[in-house]
């Protein structure tokens, strides 16, 4: 995994921001992976500036967006469609038909995940897949011991995770205790990986995600068998990896490389 020490969250989600509108750039009908939650809002701020001024089109762009609680409709603020809306579409030219969820709501659910995932595969598989990462170290709803060959399906959440999200949730409301989220065998399918990870409670799932050994126990890990994944990370989240000075090293001589137009 390459890993990107960034000076700070601003500059991590700069570098996010920036790799996706160059992809974008190349191929215009851009198909991504997108993820939720508090990392990527300023990625997505981003992105929407991009469009504001006139410098990026989303409009063959198609997005895949990883996870869904079960049951909460579109319109209720925790659903992650609403997150979207809010933090994201509304500000970009993408069309509503293009823009996809895991099933969530209704019956059938098994079938319409299998569907989800045969329309990821006709469009072409996913470009380019956003990641954020819990501090069990789940990524989308994938808890620990998830397969990893797991697809979009049902997923039970976990008592950390359901800590983590107590925060937005009012006193009355009931919280999601299951999620349909594409599965580590659909994320590794993405053609490249882009992780960001943001302050101190993520250190330690950094360091098990990019350091320790690959196991379902820790489903991060998994991206280890990935070719093509940033990890950007700012200081505070990177505090627990022994190798710091290692990507810091690599860092520079890899764009050494590439201003020399060697890469
Ligand atoms: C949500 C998702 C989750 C989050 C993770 C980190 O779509 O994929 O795996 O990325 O829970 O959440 P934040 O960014 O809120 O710390």
């Amino acid at each position: 995994m390459k890993v990107v020490l960034c000076r700070d969250a601003h500059e991590a989600a700069a570098l996010v921001a920036d790799e996706i509108l160059a992809a974008l750039a190349r191929k215009p009908d851009l198909v991504l992976g997108l993820c939720t939650g508090s990392t990527p809002v300023e990625v997505y701020e981003r992105l929407r500036a991009a469009r504001a001024r006139g410098a990026a089109s989303f409009a063959r762009v198609r997005t895949f967006n990883l996870d869904e609680y079960l049951d909460l409709p579109a319109d209720h603020p925790q659903s992650y469609r609403h997150f979207m809306r809010r933090h994201l579409f509304d500000g970009l030219d993408v069309r509503p038909e293009h823009v996809h969820f895991p099933p969530a709501e209704g019956d059938d659910l098994t079938r319409r995940c299998a569907a989800f995932e045969e329309t990821i595969r006709a469009v072409g598989g996913i470009d380019l897949m956003l990641l954020g990462i819990g501090r069990n170290g789940h990524i989308g709803f994938n808890e620990p011991t998830s397969s990893l060959a797991s697809r979009t399906r049902v997923k039970t959440l976990a008592d950390r995770t359901l800590e983590d999200n107590a925060r937005f949730y009012g006193p009355d409301e009931v919280m999601p205790r299951l999620a349909v989220t594409m599965g580590i065998g659909t994320i590794l399918d993405a053609r490249r990986v882009l992780l960001q990870a943001i302050g101190p409670k993520k250190a330690e799932a950094v360091r098990s995600m990019v350091e320790g050994p690959v196991s379902s126990v820790f489903p991060a890990s998994a991206l280890q068998l990935h070719a093509d994944v940033t990890g950007y990370f700012d200081p505070d989240a990177a505090s627990l990896l022994a190798e710091r000075a290692y990507y810091a090293k690599t860092r520079v001589l890899e764009l050494e490389l590439q201003r020399a137009g060697r890469l």
